[in-house]
Order: structure tokens, then sequence, then C-alpha cells
């Protein structure tokens, strides 16, 4: 017996139109209203995409109302406590964990593309010192189409493949480096003996004057937070690839343009952005003022680190990241933290007001995220390039999926015109 396709019935000046129904793994069924316009003469109207899939993906799921996350499945609490780093990079990637053998193999690749082409080098040398490490870093995974033309052909899986290695093996030295040039120190070359988190920190610390061990308490924290930041669905950045990959982009140029979107204080650049605010609160005792702040409609301010489009319950990550913030403080000695304090207060403070409570705004990854970077040492401007290295993989991830689905078409979304309608040029001297 063939299953019914069930439909969704739309009638509306005389006409009625049966959409398909369709229903995913788990989550909200949806609509395929892909024959409306053809069929009704009718667009849908979404402008932030609250209520429109863009895609179907089998990479990263969110229950918004559980405060779920879930990788090809495994809840990222279960990944931040057992997994690492790169082996959820293999996860993402090619939708299963791996063997041992696996996983040694895809390690040993990416160990092996760590190195950017040393002309590179000359590239940084074209920015101001105190330009962003983020504008930095969109200019030159921009430009790595220029130094790695080999791995540019979108129709070649084996050059999407060396690319995306490329990429994910890369990204943690021009961020090291884009942070050595804003101090004014020298690049520090990846070693293959260390592990992912451990070289990044190097590169990030290492000094030619002298040795440099990689704190191990650090390096599991940092990628512990290489782990939280790794795919988060149809974020507005991972959009934004996928938007710039479906034109036939180079994966480069879309990774760039991804890295751009993060940016925004909205969305990655929160994390600067909230350790900002935390810091601009000083102390328990200015927490009230702020709340009042965000709370009045005509004052633009919002407590940034709170609120998402889609949790409407705690973000998961933000659970791991506060736990996580805990031990790396105490671990460092740093007890009492003045602004750790001040973030707990006003947790607690924020999700016992009725405004938050009733617009389901709770800490999301980038309250706590700040944090924990601060005490390793990072400045703020580095918080969103750290966030642009962990979100790699699932901007590569959703990517390659998307240039594998034979259904994919360019993006080109349609609009609401309110615009004058047509009329005729009127010469300057009748104007
Ligand atoms: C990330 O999408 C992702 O998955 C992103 C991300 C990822 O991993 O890729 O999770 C990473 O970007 C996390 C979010 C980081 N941004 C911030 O912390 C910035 C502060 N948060 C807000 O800007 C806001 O909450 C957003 C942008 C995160 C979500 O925006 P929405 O879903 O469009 O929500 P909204 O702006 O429509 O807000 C709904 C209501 C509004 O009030 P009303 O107009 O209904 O009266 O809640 C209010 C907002 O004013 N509100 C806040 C608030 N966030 C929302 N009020 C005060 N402070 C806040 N932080």
């Amino acid at each position: 017996m063939e299953k019914t396709q069930r439909t969704a019935t739309l009638s509306f000046d005389g006409k009625v139109l049966e959409l398909p129904m369709l229903s995913p793994t788990v989550g909200p069924d949806v609509i395929d209203i892909r024959k409306l316009y053809a069929e009704g003469d009718v667009f849908t109207y979404d402008p932030g995409f609250t209520s429109t899939a863009s895609c179907n993906s089998d990479i990263t799921f969110i229950d918004g109302g559980k405060g779920q996350l879930l990788y090809r499945g495994y809840p990222i609490d279960q990944l931040a406590g057992k997994s690492h780093y790169l082996e959820v990079c293999y996860l993402l990637l090619y939708g299963e964990l791996p063997s041992g053998d696996e996983l040694d193999e895809f390690e040993s690749r990416v160990t092996n593309h760590t190195m950017v082409h040393e002309q590179m080098h000359n590239f940084f040398r074209g920015f101001r010192r105190d330009a962003h490490p983020m504008a930095t870093m969109v200019g030159v995974v921009g430009a790595m189409s220029a130094f790695y033309h080999d791995s540019t052909d979108i129709n070649d899986p084996l050059q999407r493949e060396i690319a995306s290695i490329r990429l994910i093996a890369k990204m943690p030295t021009i961020a090291a480096m884009a942070f050595k040039y804003s101090i004014g120190q020298p690049f520090v070359y990846p070693r293959n003996d260390l592990d992912y988190a451990s070289n990044f920190l190097r590169m990030c610390y290492a000094v030619p004057a002298e040795e440099y061990e990689v704190n191990p308490i650090l390096s599991r924290a940092m990628d512990r937070i290489f782990t939280l930041h790794a795919d988060h669905e149809q974020n507005a950045s991972t959009a934004t690839v996928r938007l710039a990959g479906s034109s036939g982009a180079n994966p480069f140029a879309c990774i760039a343009a991804g890295i751009a979107c993060l940016w925004g204080p909205a969305h990655g650049g929160a994390n600067e952005a909230a350790l900002d605010m935390l810091r601009e609160i000083g102390t328990v005792d200015r927490i009230p003022e702020f709340i009042a702040r965000a709370k009045d409609r005509d004052d633009p301010f919002r407590l940034m680190g709170f609120g998402h489009r889609v949790y409407k319950n705690f973000d998961p990550r933000a659970k791991v990241m506060k736990e996580s913030a805990d031990e790396v403080l105490d671990l460092l000695g740093i007890h009492n933290n003045p602004t750790l304090q001040v973030a707990k207060e006003l947790e607690k403070i924020a999700l016992e007001d009725e405004y938050f409570v009733s617009k389901k705004l709770y800490p999301n990854v980038d309250f706590y995220s700040g944090i924990i970077l601060d005490a390793m040492g990072f400045p703020t401007s580095m918080f969103t390039p750290i966030f642009a290295l962990s979100r790699t993989v699932g901007w590569i991830a959703q990517w390659k999926e998307m240039i594998g689905d034979p259904t994919q078409k360019i993006g080109r979304p349609r609009q609401l015109y309110v615009g004058a309608a047509a009329r005729d040029y009127v010469d300057v001297e009748a104007r």
C-alpha cells in the first residue's frame, strides 16, 4: 500500500492549491512551495527566514525547545566531553565517526596542510598593524584562491576535497598570523608534532626568543571551544556560504563570504561584544541598569550573548562553555574572576526577569566563550576569528552537501516590491 502524499491545501482568489508536505527525521514538517509561483502566481514572504527551510540537510539538527544540538545525530555535550575537534571534523565532513585508522589518516592529511604559501606572508604585510584580525582574515582567506589554483574547480570532487582539507588545516595558521601581525610579533610556523589546538596556541603565543610549552589545560579548553562552534544548521554565515556556493564560486571565496557575515555583532561578533559588555557593566551592582536598557524598546542596547533565533531554551553549548569556564579559570588559578562573577549574576537576574522569561531569552554560545578566551590570554579582537576558525568545517560540510546535491540551483530570492510603478523620465527643466 503506497503511503499517500500528505498535502497542505491553500485556497485564495478562487484557486485551491494542494502543496506537498515533507517529513524530516526529526523536527517540524515542511510545506513544499517550489511550485507555488508557477501554479498560484504568488510568492511567500519571510524576510528573516523565520519560517523558511532553505535546503534539506543531514549534517546538524537543533531542537530549540529542548535546547538540543546534534552533529550527525550525536549530542554536542557528548562530543564535547568524549571526542576532539578533528574527529568532529571527520564526523561533520563524512557523516560517521571514524575508525582509528581513518582518524589517523585524516589527522595526517590535515597536519600536512597547515603551512601557508610563503608569498602569503607578504600579503599580510599590506595591512595596517592595527587592522581588526577579522578584516585580515576575510582578505587573506578570499585571496587563497589566488594561491591555490589547483583546488578551485568545484566540479572536480578531488579538488573539492583538497580545498576542504586546505581550509581546515590553514585557518588556525591564518588566524594566528593575523594575531601575530596585529601585535607586531613574527609569524610562527606550525609544527607537525603538535595536535590541532596545541599548534594553534603555539602559533599564537610562541616567540623566537624562548621555547614555548603548550599548557594541556589550555589546549583541551581550546579544542572544546573549536568543537562547540563547529556547525549550527543554516545560521546566517552558513546560509551565506551556501548562497555564494550556489553560483559556482570557488570554496575559498565562499568561506571568505562566511567569515564576513559571521563578523556581525548579531552573529559571531557577539562573543567580542558580550565580553566588552560584561566589562562595561564592571560590577554586579550595575547589572539592573543594563537589564533596564535591554528592556527599553527605545534603546538599541541588547544583552550581548543572550537570545537566539532557534533556541528558546538553554543553548547547550553555553552550558558546556559555562562548565569549562569554571574549570579553566580554576585550573589556571584565576579565582573570583570579576567578569565571570558579573556574567553568572547577570544570567541569574536575567533568567528571573519577566521580559527575558516571556521572550525566552537564554545565554547563547557567545555569552561564556569570551570569558574563557580572555582567561587564555586572547584579546577580544581574536574572539570572532577563533569562532570563524572553528566554524570553517561546518561551512565546508554544508557547502559540499549543497554542491553535491544534483537538484541544487543558484539561490535567487524574490521580493515584495513596494517601490514606484513604471513612470516616464522627466527632464530636469520640467522638475
Ligand atoms: C550566534 O543562528 C545561529 O545559529 C547563530 C549562532 C551559530 O552558532 O551560528 O548560534 C551564533 O550568532 C548566536 C547569537 C549571538 N548574538 C547575540 O548574542 C546578540 C544579541 N542577541 C540578539 O541580537 C538576538 O537575540 C539574535 C540576533 C541572536 C536573535 O534575533 P531574533 O531571533 O531575530 O530575535 P529578535 O531580534 O526578533 O528578538 C525577539 C525579541 C525582540 O523583542 P520584540 O521586538 O519582540 O519586543 O526579543 C528581544 C528583541 O528586542 N531580544 C532581546 C535580545 N535578543 C532578542 N532583548 C534584549 N537583549 C537581547 N539579547
